[in-house]
């Protein structure tokens, strides 16, 4: 079945400290996606929504959003058929600020595809498989095929502040969006039923 209206792709920059690595990597993602033709893609940045520890009254299964932070964040989700999520390794998991994010919400993940891009020392894997386990409770499908930046290779410098990121990370960035494009484009015949 043929849709209209183009999947649309968010790619969500998952962490929020100052000097953090996600908007540079969340935007090199961008400018590499903008180059497909079978989607449209935007980066959602955890930063600009400013959410607070989860404040809700109600859980989130419930969808009775009671917080204007809140709406704001279900309105942006829910306007995706698609996620990519940019996550940092932090203590072998994901950042604290993006499970939050994940946590605030429920039907508006539901039925949708994610697929990932991680970095850090040890190149975030660890990062990636928990967001499995955490996205599969919220009816998110994930693709098998992800990208996993280095510091030390793909980041460097003294600090390891600059971006630069190594060219065969280009195959895996079209293999990852790829199946998200894939996915994504079937579960959207699931979600209108
Ligand atoms: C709280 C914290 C915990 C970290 N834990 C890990 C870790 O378990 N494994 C790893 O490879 N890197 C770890 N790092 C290094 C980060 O992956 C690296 O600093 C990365 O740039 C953090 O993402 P951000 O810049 O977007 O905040 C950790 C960094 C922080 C701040």
């Amino acid at each position: 079945m043929s849709h209209a209206a183009p999947l649309r792709v968010a790619i969500i920059a998952g962490s929020t400290r100052p000097g953090r690595k996600a908007d540079t990597v969340a935007r090199w993602i961008h400018s590499l996606a903008e180059r497909r033709d079978d989607a449209v893609f935007e980066v959602v940045d955890l930063a600009d929504h400013g959410l607070p520890l989860i404040d809700e009254p109600v859980p989130p299964m419930a969808g009775m959003y009671n917080k204007p932070h809140t709406q704001k964040w279900a309105a942006t989700i829910a306007s995706f058929d698609a996620f990519v999520f940019v996550t940092p390794e932090y203590n072998h998991s994901t950042s604290g600020a993006l499970k939050n994010a994940i946590d605030y919400l429920f039907a508006e993940w539901n039925d949708k595809v994610a697929g990932f891009v991680s970095y850090g020392f040890n190149s975030g894997f660890r990062a990636v498989e928990h967001l499995r386990l955490v996205l599969s409770e919220l009816k998110v499908a994930t693709v098998r095929s992800s990208v996993a930046l280095t510091i030390g290779e793909d980041f460097t410098g003294q600090t390891y502040t600059e971006f630069t990121p190594r060219d065969t990370h280009e195959t895996y960035v079209t293999a990852m969006l790829d199946e998200v494009v894939t996915w994504g484009t079937a579960l959207r015949t699931v979600r209108q039923g």
